[in-house]
C-alpha cells in the first residue's frame, strides 16, 4: 500500500496514532473518514474512544460546525493583516472561561505551553521550569522524558519534572531552588478528580517564591467544565493554555492571562504564519457557544455512570497481577494497570479485546456527545469479557499477546 510505505517516518505524524500503539496484525492502520463516534478505517468501521486524542468532544464531522467553518472559508483565509474576527473570538473566549484579560491564539498545545514558558522566563528573569505531566513536543519539555534525542543537555537541565501530584517533591524543589523557578506548569488534573491540596500548595509556593503558576489545560479545557479546571477546582493560575476540545478537532489553541503579563508578548517573540488561522478560529467561535452548561451537565453524567459501571466490573479481577485501576474526571475515563511491569502486556490484551468488537481503544475513554448508549453498552460488554478472561483458571497473558505488544510512549526512566 503506497500510503503505508516509508515515505512518512514512523508511518504517522503523531506518535500516539502510530501503528506501534495498537496490537500488531489486527489493528486498522489508516482512517478514511469519520462521523459521530465512528471511524471508517482500512479494516472497516470502528467506534472510536480516543476521539483524535481528545479534541473531538462533540463527535466527528458535525454538520453545523462544518457549515460555520465553510462560511468563514468563503471570506478568504491567511489574510496579510490581523482580522476583526480574531478580536471577536478572543473576547468570546475570555468571557466563556471567566479568566484573564488578554488572549494569543495558536494552532497546537505545544505552541501555547512553550509560549507560556518563554513568557514566564521573560517576566521573572529566571530559567528553571517545573512541570508534572505531558506538555508537548518542544525541547523544554521533551528533554525531561526518555525520548529526548536531539535535545541539548543544557536545555534538559532547565526543566524538572515531578510525577503527577507529588506534594513532597514539589516542596523539596521549591525549598532547594525556589528563587530560580520561573514557573510551575501543571496539568491540573491527569485522568482523575483534582487533588485540591496539591493545587493549593502549588498556588501558595508560586506566590511565596515569585514564580508563575501555569495551568496546561490542553486536555481539561472545554472537557471537564465550560471553564475548564479553573472553573472545576476554583484554583486560579497566572496563565492558562487551551487546545484540543476548543476546536472539536480543528487545530486551534490559546494562551490567556492578565494584561500585565500578556502585554510582554509585544516584546518577546511568539509569532508564526498561521497563528490566527481563521479556520481554527471559526471552529473555536462555534464550539465556545455549542459547549454550554447543558452540554457539560450531560457529558458529566454520562461519564460518571459509565465510570461507575467500569469500576464495578474491574473490581471483580481476582489475580493481583492483573488488577486494573480506573480513574475519571468529567469527560475522560482512564484505565491503568496496577503493576507497572504488566502494563504493556495488559494494555495490548485490552486493546485486542476492544478491537475484536470493532472499537479503537488506547486505555482512555475520551467521551464525546455522540457516544450513545449502544457504544457504552458494547464497551461494557468488552470489559466484562476482559474480566472473565483474566479470571479464568488457565488464562495465559503472555501467550495472548505474543508478537503483538504495543510500544511504551516514554520508556521507563532508568
Ligand atoms: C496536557 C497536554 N499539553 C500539551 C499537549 C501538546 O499539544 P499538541 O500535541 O497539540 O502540541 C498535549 C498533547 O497531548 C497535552 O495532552
Amino acid at each position: 500500500m503506497k500510503h503505508y510505505s516509508d515515505i512518512i517516518p514512523d508511518k504517522s505524524h503523531t506518535f500516539s496514532k502510530a501503528h506501534h500503539q495498537y496490537p500488531k496484525g489486527i489493528s486498522p492502520l489508516t482512517a478514511k473518514k469519520a462521523y459521530g463516534s465512528k471511524l471508517v478505517t482500512n479494516l472497516g468501521e470502528y467506534t472510536d474512544w480516543s476521539m483524535g486524542l481528545g479534541p473531538v468532544i462533540k463527535g466527528y464531522n458535525f454538520k453545523p460546525l462544518n457549515d460555520h467553518i465553510i462560511k468563514r472559508v468563503r471570506s478568504g483565509i491567511a489574510y496579510s493583516l490581523p482580522s476583526d474576527f480574531e478580536f471577536d473570538v478572543a473576547a468570546k473566549l475570555l468571557s466563556a472561561v471567566n479568566f484573564g484579560e488578554s488572549v494569543r491564539f495558536a494552532r497546537n498545545g505545544s505552541d501555547v505551553t512553550s509560549a507560556a514558558i518563554r513568557l514566564s522566563r521573560y517576566i521573572t528573569k529566571r530559567e528553571l521550569v517545573i512541570c508534572n505531566g505531558y506538555h508537548g513536543w518542544q525541547d523544554w519539555f521533551i528533554g525531561t522524558t526518555t525520548r529526548s534525542g536531539g535535545v541539548p543537555e543544557s536545555i534538559k537541565s532547565l526543566t524538572k519534572k515531578i510525577e503527577g501530584f507529588d506534594s513532597n517533591k514539589l516542596k523539596e524543589m521549591f525549598h532547594s531552588s525556589g528563587d530560580k523557578v520561573a514557573c510551575l506548569i501543571i496539568e491540573p488534573m491527569i485522568g482523575d478528580e483534582p487533588n485540591l491540596e496539591f493545587l493549593e500548595l502549588a498556588r501558595d509556593l508560586c506566590n511565596k517564591h515569585g514564580s508563575l503558576l501555569i495551568f496546561d489545560e490542553c486536555w481539561t479545557g472545554f472537557r471537564c467544565h465550560k471553564e475548564g479546571a479553573i472553573g472545576y477546582t476554583g484554583i486560579r493560575p497566572d496563565l492558562v493554555c487551551y487546545a484540543k476540545a476548543i476546536g472539536n478537532g480543528v487545530p486551534v489553541s490559546a494562551i490567556l492571562g492578565p494584561k500585565n503579563y500578556m502585554h510582554n508578548f509585544e516584546e518577546i517573540f511568539f509569532s508564526f504564519t498561521h497563528a490566527s488561522d481563521p479556520i481554527g478560529l471559526a471552529a473555536a467561535d462555534f464550539m465556545i457557544d455549542y459547549l454550554d452548561h447543558n452540554f457539560f451537565d450531560a457529558l458529566t453524567l454520562k461519564t460518571k455512570n459509565f465510570f461507575n459501571k467500569i469500576k464495578l466490573e474491574l473490581n471483580k479481577i481476582e489475580n493481583p497481577k492483573y488488577k486494573i485501576n480506573v480513574t475519571s474526571y468529567p469527560g475522560k475515563i482512564v484505565l491503568s494497570p496496577f503493576e507497572a511491569k504488566m502494563a504493556i502486556q495488559l494494555k495490548t490484551f485490552i486493546q485486542k479485546e476492544f478491537l475484536n468488537e470493532n472499537m479503537l481503544f488506547n486505555m482512555f475513554f475520551a467521551m464525546c456527545e455522540d457516544h450513545d448508549d449502544i457504544d457504552i453498552d458494547l464497551a461494557l460488554n468488552v470489559i466484562q469479557n476482559i474480566v472473565l478472561k483474566l479470571n479464568a483458571e488457565y488464562f495465559d497473558l503472555e501467550n495472548e499477546v505474543k508478537g503483538q505488544l504495543v510500544s511504551p510512549v516514554f520508556r521507563q526512566q532508568k
